[in-house]
């Protein structure tokens, strides 16, 4: 891949049950598809003049690989880790290694859930967190990514 290209990706990484998305408890995340957000992140990231590396796993592992992957690939990183969130060292160690922003977004507001919902092993290593408006969740990211990319560069 050319270098401008891979300088200009943000990766979004989705992590257990986000497969779901439409039809998992649509009364706490809503309608919208997973394959939904990925194309309204890709248009909204576009429009900023950036591309979209959007993933899915079930699998710890894999998404640990792929945030070691973003350190050469990615300008920013969104990560909707699931379940994840609340349990791993591992993704947090691999955020941790990355020099580029950080947002973690989540669909439903996990502070108005239950309270193991309400601790995040990916807070501490983020940027900035972005929780509760659905879908439009990973909109507002792509926004606050991008602005965090800009804001480093000047
Ligand atoms: C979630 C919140 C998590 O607590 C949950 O395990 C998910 C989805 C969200 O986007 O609201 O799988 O990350």
């Amino acid at each position: 891949m050319p270098k401008k290209s891979r300088a200009k990706a943000i990766y979004v990484l989705n992590g257990p049950n986000l497969n779901l998305l439409g039809s998992r408890e649509p009364d706490i995340y809503g309608r919208t598809t997973l394959a939904d957000i990925a194309d309204m992140t890709a248009a909204r990231a576009e429009k900023l003049g950036y591309t979209v590396v959007f993933s899915q796993s079930n699998h710890e592992g894999e998404l640990v690989e792929w945030v070691q992957e973003a350190r050469a690939e990615a300008c920013g990183v969104i990560i909707n880790a699931g379940a994840y969130t609340h349990t791993s060292v591992a993704i947090h160690d691999a955020l941790r290694a990355l020099d580029c922003p950080i947002v973690e977004v989540h669909l439903s507001n996990t502070f108005a859930r239950e309270a193991f919902r309400h601790h995040s092993y990916i807070s501490a290593v983020a940027s900035g967190v972005i929780v509760g408006f659905g879908a439009t969740s990973y909109i507002l990211a792509v926004d606050a990514v991008a602005s965090l990319i800009e804001e480093a560069a000047e």
